[in-house]
């Protein structure tokens, strides 16, 4: 589905007040993977919000994507379990490595990559989530063994 066509069927859904912004751009993100452009413009004279004013509630959120998504998703959990188990240092390696930032895609399309609040299984942190793989007690190490071994395919 193009976003043209995403957004009118929204306007089906939604009225399109200040309200509706976040679950607008939900769906949007939904349907497209990441909030391409022209559909923040379409939005933004849609809802007469200016589209520097949904850049900025969109970036207020991690979830919000700007870049397509890669061909394999890396998220990387900073919830408290993780993050007090060593996940920053999982994030840090991750970056230095992928020469990205947490929304960012690499280059060559890739890797994308997420920090997110929690993976729901706490008692196995530090977690990493590759695809749809769960790794549990993740250590620098083993994430770059991961990462060595996806990339010898
Ligand atoms: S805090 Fe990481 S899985 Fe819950």
């Amino acid at each position: 589905m193009t976003s043209r066509d995403g957004i009118s069927a929204l306007r089906q859904e939604f009225k399109g007040e200040r309200e509706d912004l976040i679950p607008v751009l939900q769906r949007v993100q939904e349907q497209d993977g990441y909030l391409r452009p022209d559909a923040i413009r379409s939005i933004s004279r849609w809802m007469k919000i200016s589209e520097n004013e949904i850049f900025g509630v969109a970036t207020f959120y991690a979830q919000f994507r700007f870049h397509p998504p890669g061909e394999h998703h890396i998220k990387i959990c900073l919830g408290t379990a993780c993050h007090v188990r060593g996940g920053e240092q999982i994030l840090s390696l991750a970056e230095t490595r992928l020469n990205i930032k947490p929304g960012e895609t690499t280059a060559d399309g890739k890797y994308d990559l997420d920090r997110v609040a929690c993976l729901g299984c706490c008692a196995l942190a530090p977690v990493v989530a590759f695809d749809e793989k769960f790794y549990s007690q993740m250590s620098v190490l083993k994430f770059q063994k991961i990462l060595d071994e996806d990339s010898s395919d």
